[in-house]
Parts: structure tokens; sequence; C-alpha cells
């Protein structure tokens, strides 16, 4: 059922508009109520009739700031700046200044970019900074406090964007986050749940504690006004400086201080010498169509690259998508996939092997012949469970009137990152955990991983990262992305087969229950009583380890159904999911 409602914010003074997507709809309510949608959104705007684009975010403000600025003429890459920037006020575990992240662009000319903006190992880091006096990984250290974080790249990574790509006035692009941050916002549900539940690690920062914790000692509920004018007065400078300002200066100075007194390793030249890059997309020919997916450091290539051609060599279509051969396949062909990944993969400036040679059509192809849909395939070593994956993360995807598409997947690593604030405001992220803290030991979400993503200095950290584009006949037909550590890369890979090989409804795409396996732990997570009762007997016989969990990923995406857009934005997060469309391509 589409749940749509009307919130005036009194603080903000922003109309929003909101599609609580509570289940798939049937595909004709579905096309009314987006047609009612893009009228309102229209109308609200002021806008002129037309096609003008679509967004899905994870938080409504900044969903409607972006079609806002596709409403005034500018592009996917306009509207992808302001969204960036508004989650960073809006959406604060995830959206970020103090983190980084990977924008893949398509022009309407066809052309692809990949634009990496990921944190960077500070200059100070070592090999061992993460390791405690036996020798052993030190898990608080690389997820806790200052010394988790690595170099920041967002701000740099959008300045980047908006120089190469942008039309509209970068302070245009940054004034609406501003105004969130300085007028404040209506807080969601689950945005007063998560800052009530992470009170006792926010009390231990005293920046954090002065922003998220309330002064009048009770707790956060739905339409609280968040207010964050640090964070307002760090974007103003940023609006009128540009990048410059958090290269030196002022704000530069007392975070590096505030990194030092915390235990931290920044310093002045790590700001100074990040530079985004641009980097080779992939694209993988898959049915008819071509999948863009971005390389190293994300594993976004080699997953996608590997499973997609192995799984098409399978009749999965015929099986059926909830068939156990179709989820003991996929979860195989997944493991298989991350043993690759853990294996060989790391910042590309340090990796002595060529990944590409990882999808040679003979090398999937003898892993097509051994892969058996009635067979589970152990790891060659056993580990633990890792803990349940929280918040972290997430994915944005606009489109405009001309056929730009922009995917961006942006992170502070854990949900709110490290848990310690900039004195500008803004978390920073623990993105170190992210490496290898001891080559073969498990990081947070259970990976095990080589030498080539162990800690050294100015190296990006692996990434699961993996926002798609997947153009047909020449033109964007979606554009995907999800959150979710490791279960990003089984997410994306299982929203494609949704909509492509068992050909669903957009919003089924998203909603169908997901899976998730890596190489090790062996166990295949199902989302709990989704996957239904004979499947998962089914997969009990064959000796597949399962168990459940609450919810995997949570896809902002953008599809091309008929001569509609729907843009679709996942309800596993507590109905946080935002999407708005304006006009359709009719
Ligand atoms: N920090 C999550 C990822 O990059 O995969």
């Amino acid at each position: 059922m589409i749940e749509q409602t009307r919130i005036w914010s009194a603080v903000a003074l922003l109309t929003v508009v909101t599609i609580a997507c509570q289940a798939a709809p049937a595909p004709s309510e579905r096309v009314d109520a987006s047609r009612e949608t893009g009228a309102r959104a229209v109308a609200e705007l002021g806008s002129a009739t037309g096609v003008l684009g679509a967004a899905a975010s994870a938080e409504s403000h900044a969903t409607l700031e972006a079609m806002r600025v596709l409403e005034e003429g500018g592009s996917a890459v306009d509207a992808a700046i302001t969204l960036g920037f508004a989650l960073a006020v809006t959406y604060p575990n995830a959206g970020n200044l103090g983190g980084g992240g990977f924008f893949l662009y398509r022009s309407p000319e066809g052309e692809s970019w990949y634009l990496d903006f990921r944190e960077v190992a500070p200059l100070a880091a070592t090999l061992e900074m993460y390791l405690d006096e036996e020798g052993d990984p030190d898990r608080k250290a690389s997820t806790r406090g200052w010394k988790a974080a690595g170099v920041p790249g967002s701000v740099f990574g959008m300045w980047e964007a908006h120089q190469r790509w942008g039309s509209l006035p970068w302070a245009r692009l940054i004034q609406p986050a501003i105004e969130l941050a300085e007028y404040g916002f209506e807080i969601s549900f689950a945005e007063a749940a998560a800052l009530n539940r992470l009170k006792s690690a926010f009390s231990e920062d005293a920046y954090a504690a002065s922003v998220f914790v309330r002064s009048d000692g009770r707790p956060w509920i739905q339409r609280d006004v968040l207010r964050q004018p640090a964070l307002a007065s760090t974007l103003s400078a940023i609006a009128t400086e540009g990048e410059s300002a958090l290269r030196e200066g002022s704000i530069v100075r007392a975070i590096v201080a505030a990194s030092q007194e915390g235990g931290g390793v920044l310093a002045m030249e790590d700001f100074a010498e990040y530079e985004p890059i641009i980097r080779p997309v992939h694209t993988i020919a898959w049915h008819d169509m071509e999948v863009l997916t971005i390389t190293p450091p994300s594993s976004g290539s080699l997953f996608l690259g590997q499973t997609l051609p192995v799984l098409e060599e399978f009749p999965l279509a015929q099986w059926g998508w909830r068939d156990p051969r179709t989820v003991q396949l996929i979860g195989e062909a997944e493991a298989a996939a991350f043993r690759d990944r853990n294996r060989w993969l790391g910042d590309p400036a340090s990796m002595e092997f060529s990944w590409i040679d990882l999808l040679d059509p003979s090398y999937l192809g003898q892993r097509a012949l051994a892969l058996d849909p009635e067979l589970y395939t152990s790891p060659d070593e056993d580990l633990p469970m890792p803990p349940f994956e929280s918040t972290e993360t997430t994915h944005y995807s606009v489109l405009d009137a001309q056929g730009g598409a922009v995917a961006v997947t942006t992170t502070l690593n854990s949900s709110y990152g490290a848990k310690v604030m900039a004195p500008g405001g803004f978390l920073m992220n623990n993105e170190m955990d992210d490496f290898a803290a001891l080559p073969g030991h498990a990081n947070q979400y259970g990976l095990v991983q080589s030498e080539a993503n162990a800690v050294i200095a100015g190296r990006r950290p692996l990434s699961s990262m993996s926002p798609v584009i997947v153009v047909k006949n020449g033109k964007v037909d979606s554009v995907i992305g999800s959150p979710g550590g490791p279960t990003i890369l089984t997410t994306v890979l299982q929203v494609l087969l949704n909509r492509y090989t068992f050909e669903m409804a957009p919003e089924d795409a998203v909603a169908a229950p997901r899976f998730h396996r890596q190489d090790r732990p062996p166990t295949l997570r199902y989302e709990a009583g989704r996957l239904g009762r004979p499947t998962l007997q089914a997969l009990q016989a064959l000796g597949q380890p399962l168990a459940e969990i609450r919810s995997l990923g949570d896809v902002n995406a953008i599809f091309r159904d008929g001569s509609e857009w729907v843009a679709v934005a996942d309800s596993r997060r507590g109905g946080l999911g935002q999407v708005a469309v304006i006009g359709s391509d009719g």
C-alpha cells in the first residue's frame, strides 16, 4: 500500500511530499501514485510541466531538495551534489562531510565516469596501529574514536564532480543543506530511535553530545527539530570558499587538534594532499544490456563481473526466484566471488595482481562448470558469525530530463561513523576498519582479507560500495545501489537478477526477500520469515548453514518501466526511504 503524507515543517518551511512504501503496490496502483506524486511535486515546487527527472534517497528533505534543483534546470550531477550535502545534515548516520564514497555518472552523451572520493589512510598510519600489545586486532581502536578515522573525501569529491560536470552555481547547490542545518528539520521516528540508542556513545564526545544529546534530558521523539549551527557554519564556508575550506585554514586546524587530542593521527598535510580520483568504469555485458560498475578500491566490478555471467549459465528464470536451486546457486556464486575479492583486492595503487584477469571468460567458465545448485561448498576455514550489521552507509540515485544519471554510495562506515564529531559540526568516519588490521583476521563484518588491503599510509581501503547504472539500447534503464557493508554486493546483485532475470516489477525487484553469503562465514543469512519454509528445508538438507537476519540492504533506485520512470525507496529501514518522481518520459 502506498501512503502519501504532506508534512509542513514549521521550522524549515519545507513542504514535503513523501511516499512511504509499506509493501509493493499493484502495478496499476503504483503508476497512478507516481503520476499523482509527480503532479504534486511539480505544483509544490512551482515547476513547469514536462520530464524533469527522478531522485531516490533515504531521507525526504534531501530528496525533495534534489528535485528542486532538477526543477530549476539543474543536471543530475547538480541534484546529486545538493542531495549529498543535504544528507550530511538530515541523515547523520551515513550522510556525511566526514566520510567518503563513490560517484558513478553517465552523461546524456553516453560517456561514463567513476569518481572515487573514498577516505585515505592518514600519512602517519602504520601497519600495526590497530594491533594490541599481544599483536591481535584491537577492534575498538579501528571502530571508535579519532584513531579510527581516515582522511575524509566527501567535500573534495563533490567539488571535483561540480568542477567537471556541474552546471548550477556551487553555492546554490549547498544552500539547502545550510538552511536545513541552521533552521533545523523534523526528525523521523527512526532517527529519534537511533539517537536515543546511541546517547551514551555520543555523550563521550563533547561536540557530538552538544548536537545529538538533548540538553533537557528527555529522549528524542519523532518530529523533534534537530538544529546543527556549527555544521551550518562549516557548510557556509564550503559554499563560499569551495573545497579549500577543508584543505587548510581554521576548520582543518581545529579538526587536526581534536584528532591529536583524541588519540588520532590526522595532520594538516592529510587534508592538503587528499585527491579524488577518476578511475575506470567497468562495463559488464549482461543479457542484452550494459551494466556500468566501479573498479577497485570498490569490489563492485569484480563481484558483479563474476556473478552475473556465471549465473547466466543456469536457467534461473525457469527455476524461479524462490526455488532452492536458485537460492543455493546464487549463494555459492556469491561465496566464490567473495573468495577472490578478499584474496586479491585492495587499493589499485598497491595491488600486485591484475584483478581484471579474474573476469577472464575461461576462468569464469570453469567456475560455472564447478557450481552445482544442489551442493553446499564450505570454505577452507570456518569463522564465527559476524555481528548484526547496523544502518551504515547510504545510496542515492538521480536522473535528469536529458538522460544524465548519477549513482552515489557514500559512508561513514559504521552507523554515525566513529561516534566523534569534528569541531566543524560533522561526524568522522571509522573507515580504517575497512582495512585488514591483521591480514587473515576478520573485520567487523566478518570479512577476512589479505595483504592487498593492509593498513598503509596513503592507501584507500577496499570497499563493497557498488553503485551501478544499467544501459539498454543506448539509454539508461536503471540506477541502483544500497548500503550494507558486504551485503551491498549481494543486494545489488539480487536487485539486478530480480528486475532483469526474473522480470519483476521495479517495486517487487526491491521488495523481494534477500539473502547473503560470503566466503567466511559460510552461513547463508536470509531475511527473517520471507524465504519460505520449503526453500529453507531444502537448503538445510544440502547442509547449508542458515541464519535469520532482520533485513539486508536499503535500496534507492530508479527504473525505466515502459514509458514511466519509477523511483523506488526501500521500506526496509523503518519507512525512512523517500522518493520523488516528476513527470514521465511518456
Ligand atoms: N564502509 C563500507 C564499504 O565501503 O564497503
